[in-house]
């Protein structure tokens, strides 16, 4: 089976998670806009009354499609449930995220949420976090400077050989832009052994406005899996 049908079972399973009445906030890439449509669906059916908060302008789009009713963030001082994707999750539920360059409003939101419930397909559980290259969100001014400022302190966090690369757009010539306006260094590490080392060093640069490490975040993970979903909480 295919990690398409893995995702949609997985987001499925979130409808559990959501009550009448909750504010949710709505996760960015594939997985999530699945999770975003199903729960549309409900909100169609009159089975679900909810107001969501979308991570990107791409999510506010397909949850406007989907008729999820929608409130802008400054309404909410908090969010019941933040449901989102992932790139990468480890054991200890810590994730990379930001594949689809989203990680700055995901982290905002996941941040202010009471819960965040991340699903994923089976290719997405790893022993060790790394292997996808870890997006960091810098401001475009002085972003040479602060590439070789990543480099260095992804070195001092114990990554041997990272690998710092801009983010193009699709036609590769220019920078991709997020929807804050800031750009994307995507950061190859091969293994990230200490996490909270790569998080310390990274946020302590001035042009980082933050990275796609998501660490004591999570704390429901769905994985999709052929037949079945597997919950761990
Ligand atoms: C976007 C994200 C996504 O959640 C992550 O890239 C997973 O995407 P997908 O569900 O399409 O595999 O962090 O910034």
């Amino acid at each position: 089976m295919s990690a398409q049908s893995q995702k949609a079972r997985a987001a499925e399973a979130a409808l559990e998670y959501i009550e009448d009445g909750m504010i949710v906030g709505l996760g960015s890439g594939s997985t999530a806009a699945l999770f975003v449509k199903a729960l549309g669906r409900r909100c169609a059916a009159g089975d679900l009354s909810i107001k969501g908060i979308p991570t990107s302008r791409e999510t506010e789009q397909i949850a406007l499609e989907a008729g999820v009713p929608l409130i802008p963030i400054e309404q909410a001082d908090r969010i019941d449930v933040a449901v989102d994707g992932a790139d990468e999750v480890d054991g200890g539920f810590r994730l990379i995220k930001g594949g689809g360059g989203c990680l700055l409003r995901e982290k905002i939101i996941a941040d202010a949420a009471d819960l965040m419930v991340v699903l994923v397909d089976e290719t997405k559980l790893v022993e060790t976090l790394g292997a996808f290259p870890l997006p960091v969100e810098v401001d475009p001014f002085g972003w040479t400077i602060t590439a070789k400022k990543v480099f260095d302190a992804l070195r001092r966090a114990g990554v041997e050989r990272p690998l710092v690369d801009i983010r193009r757009q699709g036609d590769r010539s220019e920078p991709f832009i997020t929807d804050g306006g800031h750009y994307i260094l995507d950061c190859a590490c091969g293994a990230i052994e200490d996490a909270y080392s790569v998080d310390a060093e990274l946020l302590a640069i001035p042009g980082v406005v933050d990275h796609g490490l998501f660490i004591d975040q999570a704390r429901v993970v769905i994985v999709g899996e052929d037949d079945d979903v597997k919950v761990m909480e």
